[in-house]
Order: C-alpha cells, then structure tokens, then sequence
C-alpha cells in the first residue's frame, strides 16, 4: 500500500512539484507513495497553487488567526492529522512547529535545509554559508525534533560554493540538489521503512 503524504510548504513549492512530478512520472505504486494533501502557513503562494493544479485538497492554517502560538500548533497537527499521513513532508516550510504537532508527528516528520546541517541551522542557510566564506554547501534531509533543524539527518548534498555566487544564484544550484535528494529520500522511507538509533536513520 501507497504511504501517504502530507506536504506542507510556505513559498513557490519547488519541491512539492519534483515530488508531485516523481509520483506522477513514476506512478504511486512504484514510487511508494502518494500525497494526500497540501498544508501552508499563508495564503497566496505558488506552493498551494501547484497543489491545486494537480487536484489536491490544501488547508492554510495562519499563526496569526490564532490567540497563541500553542493554539495554531494545535490547529495545524489537527488539519494534517486529518488526512492520516503516515509522513510529513516539510517542503520550504518556514515556521518551527510545537509540541503537539511533534507529539503526533515525531519521528515521522521531515524536513528539508538548504544548508549542510549542524552548519548554518535557521532561516538564513544559504545567506550565512555565503557570509561565512563556506566553499561547500549543501542541503540536508532530516527528521525534525524539538530544536531549530537539529534533528537526526537521513541524507545530505553537496554544492560547491563559487566565487560569484550571491545567495539567489547559490541557492538555485542547492535546490535543484535538494529536490533529487527530497524525492529520492521521500520515496525510500515510503518503501522500505526507517529506525531512529538515537542520532543515526537507518532505512533498510
Ligand atoms: C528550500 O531550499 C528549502 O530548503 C528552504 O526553502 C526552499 C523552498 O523552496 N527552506 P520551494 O518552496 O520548495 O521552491
């Protein structure tokens, strides 16, 4: 049986697509999986417009709809436990999500950061490995817990940094990394499944 996906992205959800792309390319069966449903933090982004375009149900749930950010947690586990996910992709999410988003979802929630993970954690991966004069990069694909993208890492990828590189054009050539490695990783746990051995995944 297909594995099923809930995605949840904050921007133009490029790698929402390579997956969308993959499971429709590769068909459900072969890939593992399928995506159930699109989840954003906003409205208007070209992220749940794709979702839409390939028919699928999307939810947004706004911090800022909510007297706490304890209540949006809450209201975000509920809209994506309601489409029963066995995995949670965050796809370019941009919010740290709460306890009760991780008590339902830990060990099963994955994230992706375009930046080699314990290096350069937070909002900014590929600004601050620019700024810090990094001559590799890369993007990493991890399980997420309870810190700022320190969770156990399933997979990493690596770009050279170029002397003219600026952010925009550094972050281009990690994505086209990051949406091979999303996809590939996606569909690896989908198949065959994953143990945590404290920091180590191991997908047999
Ligand atoms: C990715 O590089 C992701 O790692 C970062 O934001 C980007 C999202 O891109 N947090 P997209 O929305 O999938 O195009």
């Amino acid at each position: 049986m297909a594995k099923r996906l809930v995605v949840l992205v904050s921007g133009s959800g490029t790698n929402l697509q390579a997956l969308l792309d993959a499971i429709a390319t590769q068909g459900t069966a072969v890939y593992g999986a399928e995506i159930v449903a699109v989840g954003a933090d906003r409205d208007g982004i070209v992220g749940l417009e794709r979702a839409e375009r390939a028919g699928l149900p999307t939810f947004v749930r706004r911090v800022r709809d909510y007297a706490t950010r304890e209540e949006w947690d809450a209201a975000l586990a509920e809209a994506t436990a309601a489409y029963e996910p066995d995995l949670v992709v965050s796809a370019g999410f941009m919010k740290i999500v709460g306890k009760e988003f991780l008590a339902r979802f830990g060990g099963r929630f994955v994230n992706t950061h375009p930046a080699l993970l314990p290096s350069f954690p937070g909002a900014h991966g590929v600004r601050d490995a620019l700024a810090y004069g990094a001559k590799v990069t890369g993007c990493t694909v991890h399980f997420v817990d309870d810190g700022v993208d320190t969770g156990p890492i399933i997979a990493q990828g690596v770009v050279e940094v170029r002397d003219e590189d600026d952010e925009a054009a550094l972050h281009e050539r990690i994505k086209e990394v990051e949406r091979r490695l999303l996809v590939d990783v996606v569909g690896r746990l989908a198949r065959h499944g994953h143990r945590i051995e404290g920091r180590k995944v191991v997908i047999p």
